[in-house]
């Protein structure tokens, strides 16, 4: 039986372990020997590689995180560490490997199957939704929900303490995060990097609506933009409202995976069992425009991310 490695690689999503089961599952299904690798690529260069059964993978489902845990290695950016995990695959009789996590995980391992010819299928997980070539990435409906039941906590206490909140969410250099939960949290302001900001209209807007009887206010903040404090102040100096700054953190990483989550991740794990039974080298699974579909990760790296130009526009006005 060939073997077929599944790993998961860069910061942990909800919906990496529904993508690790059904990868399992429907690899033995087709044939398959499927091997777990533990703790990212720095399990394959250290050998954290067992034989997979369903029995490793039942009661996962609906687990946040990722039960194989997950690094960002720098050694593997070293021929000798990469040279380590081949020797490693080689020992068990892996000749693929399915990788759930970020572009930066892709780019590794198409420079690994550059080197040594392990061909690998890339399944998009992380919750900044921000890898070129696929509107949908593991973990984003989870975290949105955690985020969106944190903002409405944080509308009781403002709404009865007539206090603005400023809350920051997750997200490196994309604003998606922000711009999703700004929108259906009914948050005042939003700020995120794919967006300018003109904090004297958005002043203007938000004493009118004070003035009108407005008691409390939210806005939502894109970590990247590394405005939350300075935001959280200026209401506090402008509005004349009592502020306060929230930062969500980590807690938008974890969750149980919503089904979703759970759904994208079969279909996501499934095509990318396809991808490599078809013979397909270096290609990343990718949901676009509604449609299921693969792109070289060339192609992948070669673009840049652009955030749905209508959730865009529906942001605008929070931003002056
Ligand atoms: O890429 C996912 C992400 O959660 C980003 O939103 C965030 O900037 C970063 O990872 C945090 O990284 P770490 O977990 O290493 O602190």
């Amino acid at each position: 039986m060939e073997g077929i490695a599944i790993m998961t690689s860069g910061g942990d999503a909800a919906g990496m372990n529904p993508a690790v089961k059904c990868a399992v599952e429907y690899a033995l299904s087709q044939g398959y020997q499927p091997y777990l690798v533990y703790n990212g690529l720095r399990g394959l260069i250290e050998d954290h590689i067992e034989k997979a059964t369903s029995n490793a993978v039942s009661s996962i489902v609906n687990r946040g995180g990722t039960v194989l845990r997950s690094t960002r290695s720098k050694r593997f950016f070293e021929y000798e560490h990469r040279q380590k995990a081949y020797e490693n695959l080689e020992k068990h009789g892996i000749k693929k490997l399915v990788v759930i996590g970020g572009d930066g995980s892709f780019r590794a391992l198409n420079q690994f199957y550059t080197d040594f010819k392990v061909p690998f299928a890339g399944i998009p997980a992380t919750i900044d939704n921000d890898i070129p070539g696929t509107d949908y990435c593991l973990g984003v409906d989870t975290a949105l929900n955690m985020i969106r039941q944190s903002v409405d906590s944080i509308r009781d206490t403002a709404n009865s303490f007539n206090r603005a909140f400023v809350v920051e969410t997750m997200g490196r250099d994309c604003g998606y995060l922000a711009m999703a939960s700004a929108v259906t949290s009914g948050a005042e302001i939003c700020m995120v990097p794919e967006l300018e900001y003109n904090l004297d209209s958005i002043g203007e807007r938000l004493r009118l609506q004070i003035k009108e009887g407005r008691n409390f206010l939210i806005g939502i903040v894109a970590e990247g933009t590394g405005m939350s404090d300075y935001l959280t102040r200026w209401i506090g100096d402008n509005l004349k409202m009592d502020a306060r700054l929230t930062i969500l953190g980590h807690i938008q990483r974890g969750g149980s995976p919503t089904v979703r989550d759970r759904l994208m991740a079969f279909k996501f794990a499934t095509a990318a069992v396809d991808s490599l039974q078809r013979g397909e080298t270096c290609n990343i699974m990718v949901y676009r425009s509604g449609s299921f579909g693969t792109l070289p990760i060339q192609k992948v790296a070669d673009t840049r991310c652009v955030v749905d130009p209508a959730l865009i526009d529906m942001c605008r006005p929070l931003c002056k």
